[in-house]
């Protein structure tokens, strides 16, 4: 298994290039099965979650092709063969559940794998399932699978999601966009990727209203077209590298990076003392010369601070001159990164959903391990600070979700590697 080796204790200078969102990208390709038509996305990341996604489609009877080093990825759904979403390839990826809704919409007919529990907590699918029930669909779950079925198609409905979920708007607008009728969806959650998806199926003929809005209006069609449709950028990665030069020292620019994305997060982070400026082409961030100042942080739904950034931010609070509390309000398992920033010389207690970070004045290299995706790049932040090699152990949870984390990284002076074995 691979694993990164950082010698930390440079500063950045430099630029990295943003890439376009996994999260959006993930709910853009299931877009593809509404319609017989090809769907072209570009400014699609490199990134394994993708490969996951292109897996299934292609199980599904989906050609999918690549351009470009896969910077452009068409998806052709011409003849859906298969209805099945075998757990094989569903419990590598949860967003898998994402090709329900449309296969239900389309075809009248899915069997999804659940996609079982996951290590930042147990996320259940439940409302993904009422909401779909609510429009007439027919479901029943048998060895660990989900047998979904509308014969008649499905009707449009008045649904208040009872939890603000990403995923289960996602599904249940694509769902809609081929109902009969008139779908209010209310309570929807609010991410910049739900916004990029409409965007998208109603560059597809969908009659979509209200995207980004607690409350979407789907007026149903018969069918749909195809499209071409570029990603939004992703701001998970945008976040993570603001806080490469906030935590290692020096100025980094993040190119194509779009601030009115995380401003919640960009709000935090000047607070302890990183300098944001947002640029014409992308954000300026130079890390404070004055030392980093405690702030106090709560994850929350969009446009709230995301719990996709809670780990890098803990990293970067590590070494603040004071205590900092935060709190994870929306996965209850997300602090497995904790106890490997604490083999780093960090001072992290956790109860409940709480932690609480006590500055110190410096990390120490250590071996330590990947637990998930953002927990993984928590570690590569505090490593580039700390003094000493680190390394840093299944990193097949990075590759989810960053693309070139070592080319982008080295480009601006870090000293990071990554050997496989
Ligand atoms: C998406 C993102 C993920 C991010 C999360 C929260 C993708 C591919 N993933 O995940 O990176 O961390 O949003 O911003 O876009 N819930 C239920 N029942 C359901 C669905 C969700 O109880 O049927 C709960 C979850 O357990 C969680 C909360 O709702 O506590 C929010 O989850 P949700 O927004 O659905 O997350 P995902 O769409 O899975």
């Amino acid at each position: 298994m691979d694993r990164i080796l950082i010698e930390g204790g440079v500063q950045l200078s430099g630029e990295i290039s943003i890439s376009g969102a996994k999260n959006a990208c993930l709910a853009l390709m299931p877009a593809a099965l509404l319609t017989r038509q090809p769907l072209t996305l570009t400014n699609t990341p490199f990134l394994s979650d993708i490969n996951t996604m292109r897996e299934l489609l292609a199980s599904l009877g989906c050609e999918v092709a690549g351009l470009q080093n896969n910077r452009i990825i068409t998806i052709a759904a011409d003849k859906i063969s298969n209805h099945i979403a075998k757990y094989d390839i569903v419990r590598k990826m949860r967003a898998s559940i994402l090709v329900l809704g449309p296969l239900v919409a389309r075809e009248g007919k899915a069997v999804v794998s659940l996609p079982g529990g996951c290590a930042i907590g147990a996320r259940p699918v439940d409302i993904h399932l009422s909401a779909l029930q609510a429009m007439g669909a027919d479901l029943e779950l048998k060895e660990g699978y989900i047998f979904a079925e509308a014969t008649r198609g499905l009707q449009a409905v008045d649904y208040t999601f009872p939890v603000v979920s990403v995923g289960a708007t996602e599904n249940i607008v694509m769902a809609a966009t081929l109902a009969k009728g008139k779908t209010i969806l209310r309570n929807c959650a609010l991410e910049p990727e739900i916004k990029d998806l409409c965007v998208c199926l109603v560059g597809m003929g969908a009659k979509i209203q209200g995207a980004g809005t607690p409350t979407i209006t789907i007026d149903g069609v018969s069918e749909l077209t195809g499209n071409t449709h570029s990603v939004i950028v992703d701001r998970i990665e945008l976040g993570t590298y603001m806080l490469a030069p906030a935590i290692s020292g020096g100025e980094v620019f993040l190119r194509g990076g779009r601030i009115d994305l995380v401003e919640s997060f960009s709000k935090m982070l000047s607070k302890t003392g990183a300098n944001v400026t947002a640029l014409d082409e992308g954000v300026l961030v130079k890390g404070s010369t004055d030392g980093i100042l405690p702030v106090n942080i709560s994850t929350e739904p969009y446009p709230g601070f995301p719990t996709d950034l809670q780990a890098q931010m803990m990293a970067l609070l590590t070494l603040s001159q004071g205590t900092s509390k935060l709190e994870e309000n929306i996965f209850e398992n997300r602090f497995m990164h904790a106890p490997e920033l604490a083999r780093m010389g960090a001072n992290i207690s956790v109860e409940g959903g709480t932690a609480q970070v006590v500055g110190v004045a410096s990390l120490k290299g250590a071996p330590v391990m990947a637990t998930d995706l953002r927990a993984s790049i928590s570690l590569i932040l505090a490593a580039l600070a700390a003094r000493g090699q680190t390394v840093i152990s299944r990193v097949y949870h990075l590759d989810r979700g960053y693309e070139n984390v070592t080319s982008k990284l080295s480009a601006c002076g870090a000293k990071i590697k990554r050997i496989s074995s």
